[in-house]
């Protein structure tokens, strides 16, 4: 994602009450974090946050937890969430490949919206539905494993479904046009920006008992 610096990035970032800045020290007591069992759902590659933040707003009985690898891209959801009182949202400004260091068998959902495409053969790998993330995810989830993707690119979303069924995923949902069903949930930045441009968005929800 290309975005401009935001002045003071590192002061938005450590003084955000939404950031964990020790994630590690949480693995395996995240609910304590939370001081409530409720589920914890994930959003990796949360962007400048609006998905997460209203999720987060629209959803009180469910912790959402955003990753975000860079500093001056999390700093924005920082910044909009200045002035937010939410008890059940938190952020962690970490690599998703660190994700079976943070978390034990605590995610119940992970949420991939518009993740980098990354559409050279040699960087599939760097996919994240990659058969090298998902055996990342594979101790972070409680028991069912539940990813949902939205992306509008179809190369990512063909190569994704492939990986998940390889990994053992059943597809439960599939849509090739979203925002003709009634499965729309929160927005996220790039969505906003395909669907004002006409572009249909691709999504599927896929499970593994
Ligand atoms: C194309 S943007 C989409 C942002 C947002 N989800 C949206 O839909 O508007 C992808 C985001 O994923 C982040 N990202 C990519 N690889 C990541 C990784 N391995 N770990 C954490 N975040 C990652 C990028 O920094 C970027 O902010």
């Amino acid at each position: 994602m290309r975005i401009r610096n935001l002045k003071n990035t590192d002061i938005i970032v450590n003084n955000s009450l939404y950031l964990v800045k020790n994630p590690n020290e949480y693995k395996g007591k995240w609910k304590s974090l939370f001081n409530n069992n409720n589920p914890i759902h994930l959003e990796i590659g949360m962007g400048k946050g609006n998905f997460i933040i209203d999720m987060a707003k629209n959803n009180p009985n469910i912790n959402f937890i955003g990753v975000e690898l860079y500093t001056n891209v999390i700093a924005r959801a920082c910044k909009k969430l200045e002035n937010v009182d939410l008890n059940n949202l938190k952020i962690i400004n970490v690599n998703a490949e660190s994700l079976n260091e943070i978390f034990d068998k605590e995610i119940e959902l992970i949420y991939l919206n518009f993740s980098d495409p990354w559409p050279k053969k040699r960087n599939a790998k760097r996919r994240l539905t990659s058969q090298y993330f998902l055996s990342i995810y594979e101790n972070i989830f409680k028991s069912i494993k539940r990813i949902k993707q939205k992306t509008d690119n179809t190369l990512l979303f063909e190569s994704s479904i492939l990986s998940l069924n390889d990994f053992g995923y059943k597809i439960e949902d599939i849509s090739l046009d979203l925002w003709s069903t009634d499965k729309i949930t929160s927005e996220t930045e790039y969505e906003h920006k395909f669907r004002e441009n006409g572009v249909k968005i691709l999504y599927l929800e896929a499970v593994k008992k």
